[in-house]
């Protein structure tokens, strides 16, 4: 992990290799915009004798939200460069969304990739008088140290011209022995600990991360935190009857895994449990994908990505409430022993499901540890898949649909809002539900009706019947969010995102707080 420090000093006299400073986007004269530096760069542009903010328009800086301008500084301050990072207007009332400081941060950094050392004098204001520049501060922090992620990869030469990322980052700050900064900075380094290790799950080429290897990645992991593991493989997996992880597994030479991973501080008065998707590769199965983009399957496992790298943050941050995680893995593959559209299937707690699409394989594995989870009575399941494409159909690439008990979505909405990994709220509606009765089973898998209408919807339906009346869950379908397949912007590079982890440690911590 990236060093992430704070310092009081002033930024221009700071001996790093580049200070980021904040620039806001103004309408002059004419529709010209004629940039504004923010706070925390007041000390450089005294140093500039005036003229720094006049001299990035030269360069064509305009403040514009994610625009980034590098300047020489040729001896004005310490640092031989200054990259001005747009945040876009001065907001009319209330300070600049966090996100946007995330986003802007994230930036600055990236854009700086070849220097060492990099300070940050971006505004996050009063330090010391309380709470209220937290969300600011960590927004920052969050947003610098994502900015330094890269994955490994596989090269067996470097690229050329490929400069390094960043090696440390130096946050400035009004007082840096305040408590609130202190703090923010360590949870800052935890967090994005935990969203890298999601990741680099994800990135993880599917040759190498097979259900076996994952499962051991992830138990050694969690161990190593401390957190209680238990993995079940095939052999216990059909000695208690995971009917559905096992039929969605069988094609594969590389059999499931149930993994379980417990954190149970002492005096905790709440239970969540956690399930999230463990497909480590979906070729579709009999229902085969097109080859174009099918590698991106491999970012089938995103949710038991996250939630076990959550599981590994919580260690770490100690909130007083009991979390577990259920983490079905299986890769569904094309084999002799595949399951088939028309099989019957006995899941786990022993509702009868009639299989009909091989590709819908992710609700199979999750309502065996959907049924898991309740034997251990939570307060609230949270549960969370890369589960249809019809989510990235009906909300796109950055914001993952929430289904299930009313408050708890508006819960899961509002920590999503709160940390800027968005999640909407959608419903489940019963005509959805009445098209998945099956003539031979219990349930059908899915609507073998209504086509390709409503999706999500169908999948939030299936998995519902698996949930017992009253228990508040939350279904996530992150299909989109959890990968970005576009160019770098903010903190999201080509890749896994890490999404949900910021949301899910967000809302861990309020049920903390609040029950
Ligand atoms: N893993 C896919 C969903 C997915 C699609 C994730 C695109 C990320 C990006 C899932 O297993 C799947 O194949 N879903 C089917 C469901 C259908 C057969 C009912 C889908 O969305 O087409
Ligand atoms: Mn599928
Ligand atoms: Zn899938």
């Amino acid at each position: 992990m990236t060093p992430l420090t704070l310092s009081d000093t002033d930024p221009a006299e700071l001996g790093v290799d580049a200070i980021v400073v904040g620039l806001h986007s103004t309408d002059g004269a004419e529709g010209q915009s004629v940039p504004l530096l923010a706070p925390g760069a007041e000390s450089v542009a005294v140093a500039f004798e005036g003229r720094l903010a006049e001299t990035l328009a030269l360069l064509g800086a305009t403040g514009a939200v994610g625009e980034v301008t590098k300047l020489a500084t040729l001896g004005m301050v310490s640092a031989p460069v200054v990259a001005a990072v747009g945040l876009g207007p001065v907001p009319e009332s209330g300070g600049i969304a966090p996100e946007t400081l995330r986003r802007a941060a994230a930036s600055a950094i990236r854009a700086l990739a070849g220097a060492e050392r990099v300070a940050v004098a971006l505004p996050a204001p009063d330090q010391g008088d309380g709470d209220h520049d937290a969300p600011a501060l960590r927004a920052i922090a969050e947003g610098a140290l994502l900015g330094t992620y890269r994955f490994a990869g596989y090269k067996t030469k470097p690229a050329p011209g490929r400069r390094d990322p960043v090696k440390s980052v130096t946050l400035h700050v009004a007082d840096a022995g305040d408590r609130t900064a202190k703090n923010e900075v360590k949870r800052a380094g935890i967090v994005v600990a935990a969203v890298t290790r999601a990741r680099d799950w994800v990135n993880t080429a599917p040759n190498e991360l097979r259900p076996p290897d994952f499962a051991a990645r992830v138990a050694e992991a969690a161990a190593e935190a401390g957190l209680g593991v238990e993995v079940l493989d095939e052999k216990a997996l059909k000695k208690s009857g995971y009917g559905g992880i096992l039929a969605v597994g069988m094609g594969s030479d590389a059999p499931p895994r149930l993994v379980t991973i417990s954190y149970a501080p002492k005096g905790a008065t709440r239970s969540i449990a956690l399930v999230g998707k463990g497909i480590t590769f979906d070729t579709g199965g009999y229902a085969v994908k097109p080859a174009q983009g099918m590698w991106e399957m491999k970012s089938d496992m995103s949710g038991a990505a996250a939630i076990a790298s959550v599981m590994i943050a919580l260690a770490a941050l100690k909130p007083k409430v009991q979390v577990t995680a259920y983490l079905p893995m299986a890769e569904n593959m094309i084999s002799g022993s595949s399951y088939r559209p028309g099989d019957v299937i006995t899941m786990y707690g022993g509702k009868r499901v009639e299989v009909l699409n091989p590709d819908a394989e992710g609700r199979l594995i999750l309502a065996d540890a959907i049924v898991r989870a309740q034997e251990d009575n939570p307060d609230y399941l949270l549960e969370v898949s890369t589960l249809t494409g019809g989510q990235v159909v009906a909300l796109g690439k950055r914001v993952a649909g929430v289904m299930g008990e009313e408050r708890l979505c508006e819960r899961v909405r509002a920590a999503g809002d709160r940390v800027g990994e968005p999640a909407w709220p959608m419903p489940i509606p019963d005509e959805v539900r009445k098209g998945m009765d099956s003539d031979i089973a219990d349930i059908s898998q899915i609507n073998s009706g209504m086509d390709r209408a409503g999706h999500m919807l169908q999948g939030a339906a299936f998995l519902r019947e698996f949930v017992a009346d009253g228990l508040p869950w939350a279904h996530i379908d992150i299909a989109g969010p959890a990968y970005h397949s576009s160019e770098p912007t903010g903190y999201l590079v080509k890749g896994g995102t890490g999404v949900p982890v910021r949301l899910l440690v967000d809302l861990i911590e309020d049920i903390d707080a609040n029950g």
